[in-house]
């Protein structure tokens, strides 16, 4: 992809408010967007998160109703439901280092000074900050999928018009390790969609990005 085309996926992606509900995203794309999720980048690379891909027509149904009945959540070709960690533990951060020490064929010692770094700004947050951070890396994926959405030219709209509660609910995560945060419906721009037609509002370029 050229600087133009990189541009041009910017330029043509749009909060979708109207989708059609016939148009699917076929499996190689879809395969494509299931590893932008899986590749995307988090802090110390500890992945504390989770993305639920309801593909029931009943549960989006229930959704959409905790959705402010916006159409997006029953007609796009796909939702997924963005998650994050209600906590975050010493057996956490050991996943994951097992998972260092298997993929890359080191042993666990080796990532003695690594663990203890980790588990030192683990521990040093507060609760409030811990929260904090645990979301914020949600949102990085949720940035991902919808960037690598637009260079394949599958249409998107992030949703935070959601009752989380009512979603954690419905997906039954109320005595799991996660909770909503938003989700993201995928799929095709439906032709009646006004949406896709207008000028997009963003302030001067100058007034977001300093130079110094
Ligand atoms: C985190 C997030 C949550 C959003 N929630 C909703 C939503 O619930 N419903 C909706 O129609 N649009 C939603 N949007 C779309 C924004 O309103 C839209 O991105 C913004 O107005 C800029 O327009 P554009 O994306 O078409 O350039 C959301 C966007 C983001 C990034």
């Amino acid at each position: 992809m050229n600087a133009n085309e990189v541009l041009e996926s910017l330029e043509w992606r749009y909060a979708t408010k109207v989708f059609d509900a016939n148009k699917q995203i076929p499996l190689d794309k879809w395969h494509v967007l299931q590893e932008s999720l899986h590749l995307s980048p988090s802090s110390l690379g500890l992945q504390m998160w989770k993305f639920i891909e309801v593909d029931c027509s009943q549960l989006r149904q229930e959704l959409r109703g905790a959705s402010w009945d916006q159409s997006q959540v029953t007609d796009a070709s796909k939702l997924v439901v963005f998650c994050a960690r209600k906590s975050f533990t010493h057996e956490d951060v050991m996943d994951h280092l097992n998972r260092i020490a298997q993929v890359r064929g080191v042993a666990i010692e080796s990532l003695d000074v690594y663990k203890s770094r980790i588990l030192d700004l683990v521990e040093s947050k507060s609760p409030e900050v811990l929260k904090a951070w645990l979301e914020r890396q949600v949102y990085i994926a949720l940035g991902f999928m919808m960037s690598s959405a637009a260079m394949l030219r599958v249409d998107t709209c992030a949703l935070e018009g959601i009752d989380p509660s009512a979603y954690d609910r419905i997906l039954g995560l109320e005595d799991s390790p996660y909770y909503t945060l938003c989700a993201l419906a995928l799929g095709y721009r439906a032709e009646s969609d006004s949406y896709a037609t207008m000028q997009k509002v963003r302030f001067d370029i100058k007034k977001v990005i300093e130079a110094r």
